[in-house]
């Protein structure tokens, strides 16, 4: 159990936390000897040091079975952990069976699920050159959903499909099914929940632990006034609605070692009128930090079925450098970052301390390889793949 929230004040030793990291975030103070690249210059969160800001973007793969991993995480995340990102972070996992979008989402609600993750971890750190990260969540009102591949035409919920809930009686989109509005007593329940599988994530050996708060899922919905009406103490104000995204953050720092460092995905705008926008980001950040956490992400949208988001380069990017400037907490950001230069650019000035890059790790899992050579960079690699690197390979000069 963890004590109610308190008024939202950073205290003095989290601000001291906080320009230790800003110190070790800024490019400018921690570039790597061997190269002038900011994007390839270490980062340090709480006790970890990451070779680079790169960062695989969380991504669902519908792979597991029952939450379980299976031998497509093992390779899939394998294969990234040798990608020259300096993390890699796990998709979406679940902290209750209810809480997943579909049948086949990983989850870390039981001990068949912490040992595949821990045999998937151990496999990536005795293959890979990564850290790996846990991405704990739940699905909220977004849950009980088919796979993508299943085809929406069949209709949005899962074969045998489960009762889902959130902070209000509000279904995400026009067909999909109404949620339950969460008791206390399931607030309680979850928030334990995150605890719980926060725990197991370290025993599984995970480097380090975001919690999903943004896309609409449960922790976002209730911070959203779009999703979440309740009249109760966990609803109104931001200050309400952020209250139990903070009472999860608060156990889940409780529940791991102090070294270890935890961040959050949150939203930078609710892409709608009337949702969170940007200097609601950098309250719930501000609030984050005061509660111990060492970084945020910033991304955004994906709060209702129809909330459209611009699809430009770095469309995420003005809010995460909006976050990082008020708030000073280390910062990530994600969206449609595609090429070395645009990573670079946006690392080197200023507008984020990390970036992550999703389907472009999908076209080309050695992405990282690729950016190090376009930005005249080193990068860890495999000894068996030692001889495709450019200082043994004439080739890697000859790409089109
Ligand atoms: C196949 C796929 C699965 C995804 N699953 C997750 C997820 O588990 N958690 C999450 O926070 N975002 C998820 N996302 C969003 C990505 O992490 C990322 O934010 C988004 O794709 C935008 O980045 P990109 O333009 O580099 O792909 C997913 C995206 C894709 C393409």
């Amino acid at each position: 159990m963890v004590a109610a929230i308190p008024m939202i004040a950073r205290p003095a030793q989290s601000c001291v936390i906080a320009k230790q990291i800003c110190q070790h975030a800024n490019p400018s103070t921690s570039k790597s000897p061997n190269s002038m690249s900011a994007l390839f210059s270490p980062i340090r969160l709480a006790d970890l040091t990451l070779s680079n800001r790169i960062v695989v973007s969380p991504m669902c793969q519908y792979s597991a079975n029952d939450g379980v991993a299976s031998d497509w995480h093992l390779t899939h995340l394998g294969m990234l952990a040798n990608s020259g990102a300096g993390l890699v972070v796990a998709e979406m996992t679940d902290v209750e069976r209810r809480g997943r979008i579909s049948h086949g989402c990983l989850g870390l609600y039981s001990d068949d699920c912490e040992a595949a993750l821990e045999r998937v971890v151990a496999h990536c750190h005795r293959i890979g050159t990564a850290k790996i990260a846990v991405q704990l969540a739940h699905s909220g009102r977004k849950g009980s959903a088919r796979m993508p591949w299943e085809g929406r035409e069949l209709g949005t919920a899962a074969p045998d499909p489960w009762p889902t809930m959130a902070p209000s009686a509000i279904p995400f989109g026009a067909d999909w099914a109404t949620p339950r509005a969460m008791t206390i007593e399931d607030i309680e329940r979850i928030r334990e929940a995150f605890a719980a599988a926060a725990q197991r994530a370290v025993r599984a050996g995970f480097d380090a632990i975001e919690m999903h708060m943004a896309h609409g899922y449960l922790l976002h919905s209730f911070v959203s006034p779009l999703s979440n009406r309740r009249n109760d103490e966990y609803g109104g104000t931001l200050e309400g609605r952020m209250r139990f995204p903070l009472e999860v953050a608060r156990a889940v720092r409780a529940a791991v070692p102090e070294g270890m460092p935890i961040g959050a995905r949150i939203t930078g705008t609710d892409w709608v009128d009337g949702g969170l926008t940007g200097d609601d980001a950098v309250v719930f950040a501000g609030a984050l930090q005061a509660e111990g956490l060492d970084y945020v992400d910033v991304s955004s949208g994906a709060i209702t079925a129809e909330a459209q988001r611009a699809p430009t380069p770095g469309f995420n990017v003005p809010f995460a450098e909006q976050v990082k400037r008020e708030t000073g907490i280390a910062t990530r950001t994600v969206g449609l970052i595609a090429t070395p230069k645009q990573a670079e650019a946006i690392v080197a000035e200023d507008k984020a301390d990390m970036v992550a890059l999703g389907r472009a790790f999908l076209d080309d899992p050695h992405w990282g390889w690729h950016a190090a050579l376009a930005l005249g960079a080193d990068v860890a690699r495999p000894k068996q793949y030692l001889r495709a690197a450019p200082k043994m390979w004439p080739g890697a000069a000859y790409r089109d």
